[in-house]
């Protein structure tokens, strides 16, 4: 959730948004900027955003009635589209049987069951609302096992909101370093090697725009971790499930000591995990000293529609496979459209979830990404949401892809990008 560059204007769309306007003047009235999460303003490509009234399989319909291909997807949240028709069932079913219970249920039990059998280092875990509720946990629960305070994070990931996860050049007990520099980490948890009480890390970074993991930059966080004694967190709240059934850490072979869950595994509601080695995981109260609660964890409705997510994932012959075909479409299409425009371009890409940076280096960390080109990037968006395709309104996020964008949704992507990248040149 980078951001960078906030035009003070906002660009005026030649598609019809009169009412879009409108309640945006309300909008900004009532919420901070305009809205409940601040990537979703559109400062950063200087425009005023869609006003949402409905979504539906691989589109979202504003209050105009513009319809757009929406490659936001709920930021990841979506990997079955909108409205998937399973999840839709389980949910209508669980609310003729209550909303919340304050208690344990079956469903939880079954679910904790179906994360652990796709994720088995998670052997213990503890359901929560948000995914900043998950690592902001995460966090004071390694710092309660280790009695250690400091933590290293990673520069350009994002793990939520929480104060203590927020500074980006490292200040007091946070230590904030290069992405993929194993040198420089090894360095620095070799010389605070008994302060430290975490390093957290996205497994493949997807804040920054997609960044994958160097050979080696993983494993010698799993080695280095396990010299001093800090608990090793992984972030897998964009990666799990999106790239395998599973996270990143059964593709590279590698168990953290904790994990943590949210998107996809919250089958688009307000639902996020976060768990890992039993001894860790039982210092968490009842049992343990380190307090964490919540009214609505584990919230069935929530969960009725994870375990159908996850049913689906889990049994559907082949859907990992056609999300690689079509990310890896996608991906050939920015690269080959932009060469035609004569732009230079750097596509990002793990599985369905991609980016593509406006520059001729190549992108490895924060540093790196920050060359691409934000005014480029401002006029591609403009030029895309025109053509009705919603990408995310930042060059430092992920375009995320559905179970809902066949091949005949990406095609039509395909002829939005060349005529984006055709008027790009012409402007
Ligand atoms: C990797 C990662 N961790 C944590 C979070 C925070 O999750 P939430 O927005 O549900 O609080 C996000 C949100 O985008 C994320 O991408």
């Amino acid at each position: 959730m980078s951001s960078c560059c906030v035009p003070s204007t906002y660009g005026i769309l030649s598609k019809s948004m009169s009412k879009s306007s409108k309640l945006w003047d309300d909008a900004k009235e009532l919420l901070p900027g305009g809205v409940n999460s601040p990537v979703r303003s559109g400062n950063v490509v200087g425009i005023q955003p869609p006003i949402i009234v409905r979504a539906n399989g691989a589109h979202i319909y504003d209050v105009d009635g513009n319809r757009y291909i929406d490659l936001v997807n709920s930021w990841g949240a979506l990997i079955l589209g909108h409205r998937p028709l399973t999840v839709m069932n389980a949910v209508r079913r669980q609310l003729r049987k209550g909303t919340s219970y304050g208690a344990t249920s079956t469903l939880e039990i079954e679910l904790a069951k179906r994360i652990r059998e796709a994720v088995p280092s998670m052997e213990k875990m503890r359901m929560v609302s948000s995914g900043t509720e998950a690592t902001m946990s995460a966090i004071r629960l390694a710092r309660g096992f280790t009695k250690r305070k400091k933590i290293i994070k990673f520069d350009g990931c994002y793990h939520g909101h929480a104060d203590s996860l927020l500074v980006e050049a490292g200040s007091g007990d946070l230590i904030g370093l290069p992405y993929n520099d194993a040198a420089k980490f090894e360095e620095v948890a070799m010389k605070n090697a008994s302060d430290i009480a975490a390093v957290i890390v996205e497994p493949i970074a997807a804040n920054m725009g997609i960044v994958l993991p160097r050979p080696g930059f993983l494993e010698n966080l799993r080695e280095v971790t396990q010299k001093v004694g800090a608990v090793l967190i992984f972030d897998e709240i964009i990666t799990g499930f999106r790239l395998r059934y599973g996270g990143v850490q059964d593709q590279f072979g590698i168990k953290p000591d904790l994990t943590c869950l949210g998107k996809i595994v919250g089958g688009g509601f307000p639902f996020a995990v976060y768990g890992g080695r039993g001894d860790i995981m039982d210092r968490l109260a009842p049992i343990g000293p380190v307090y964490q609660a919540g009214t609505l964890s584990g919230n069935p409705v929530a969960v009725a529609a994870s375990l159908a997510t996850l049913e689906v994932l889990r049994n559907r012959d082949g859907l990992y496979e056609e999300l690689e075909t079509h990310g890896r479409a996608l991906q050939n299409i920015l690269e080959k459209e932009a060469k035609s425009a004569g732009f230079s371009i750097v596509v990002n890409r793990a599985g369905s979830m991609l980016t593509p940076f406006f520059t001729n280096a190549p992108v490895f960390d924060y540093s790196s990404a920050k060359r691409s080109n934000v005014e480029k990037f401002a006029r591609f968006y403009r030029a895309m949401i025109e053509e009705g395709i919603s990408i995310p309104p930042s060059p430092f996020e992920a375009f995320f892809l559905s179970r809902a964008h066949d091949r005949s949704v990406i095609g039509r992507i395909g002829k939005a990008i060349a005529k984006s990248m055709e008027k790009m040149v012409q402007s």
